[in-house]
């Protein structure tokens, strides 16, 4: 919440006759800027738990990871110490394994293909896993699909991507996915990004165009290979703790707040996708991007990846996530 629309609220409740201290803060953090695809979701979810509670809950925003790296966050939420995040699949795998699933590279065929699943029934059975790991995840939302950006050259071929020093999320499946093509993976918490971008000690990293414009990557980064990798979704995670003292009525004003927020940011999405890219070629970038060829190519060298993938997750799963319309 804003200053000054947090002194109108405070006025509101004072004129209102309701004590001041009966408003319960919400800490919500997240990775971005305030003005992301994680901004414009916070906002949406705060705006529409306010209203649907009548400024019961006042949100406390933490963008820019000002409560610690994504991990750091969720171990949060498991405590009770933070209320709510919107989380990428960073860490995710780390706390329920099958939400990995989703990282495997060139498993969604586009936009509509990932939204149908996560919001179908394995998407929805997924979500369900949290609540054995302390955590209540209300709805799936996206970032878009990744790709990379590096200081060393454009990539076409797995050969490009030999020994390059490729920070990735601490992510097991990216890592794989990477170790078998060649690359050098080097996992890493966002926070320490940009300065080892900065400094050189990593070569390149890999997001979607959401995170490289919002974050801007352009100023750190010469090269962008339009990979499309991997889909990118987040979760919007409540502390389990926090979301038992809620009413029947309040958990569905989060749970209705979140799905708010997950159409903001997929609007969000969708905007940076059809404008991000010519705003990253003004600002310098060098863009190639993979042909249908080279794309196919990539599969192929990934093939001791995916078989790895299928004993990890089970090929029943990843055939129902290919099978989704
Ligand atoms: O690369 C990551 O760690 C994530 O995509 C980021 C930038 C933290 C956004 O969630």
């Amino acid at each position: 919440m804003s200053f000054i629309a947090r002194g109108l609220m405070a006025a509101i409740i004072a004129g209102s006759g309701h004590a001041a201290l009966a408003q319960t803060e919400v800490k919500l953090g997240y990775a971005l800027a305030p003005a992301s695809h994680y901004g414009v979701a916070a906002e949406a979810w705060e705006a529409h738990v306010e209203e649907a509670t009548e400024g019961e809950y006042d949100f406390v925003h933490f963008p820019s990871s000002g409560l610690g790296g994504e991990r750091e966050v969720i171990e949060g939420l498991q405590l009770g110490t933070v209320e709510t995040t919107i989380a990428s699949s960073g860490t995710l795998s780390n706390f329920v394994p099958e939400a990995g699933v989703f990282d495997i590279p060139f498993l969604f065929r586009d936009f509509d293909h990932a939204r149908a699943v996560l919001d179908g029934p394995v998407g929805q059975e997924i979500l369900a896993r949290f609540e054995d790991v302390g955590l209540k995840a209300l709805a799936w939302g996206e970032q878009g699909f990744r790709h990379i950006t590096n200081n060393r050259g454009p990539i076409n071929t797995a050969e490009d991507l030999a020994g390059l020093k490729l920070r990735t999320m601490e992510n097991p499946t990216h890592i794989t996915a990477f170790e078998t093509l060649g690359a050098a993976p080097t996992p890493m918490a966002w926070p320490e990004v940009i300065g080892a971008l900065q400094q050189g000690t990593i070569d390149g990293q890999e997001n979607p165009l959401t995170v490289i414009t919002s974050a801007k990557l352009s100023e750190v980064q010469e090269h962008l290979t339009l990979s499309g990798h991997v889909y990118a979704p987040t979760v919007f995670l409540v502390s389990l703790p926090f979301w038992e003292g809620l009413s029947e009525d309040e958990q569905q004003d989060f749970q209705e707040g979140a799905i708010a927020a997950q159409s903001a940011m997929r609007a969000y999405v969708d905007e940076i996708e059809a404008s991000g890219l010519e705003q990253l070629k003004a600002e310098g970038m060098s863009v190639n991007e993979l042909s249908s060829e080279e794309r196919a190519a990539f599969r192929e060298a990934l093939a001791p990846a995916y078989a790895r993938y299928a004993e990890e997750y089970g090929s029943g799963l990843i055939d129902r996530i290919v099978a989704a319309e």
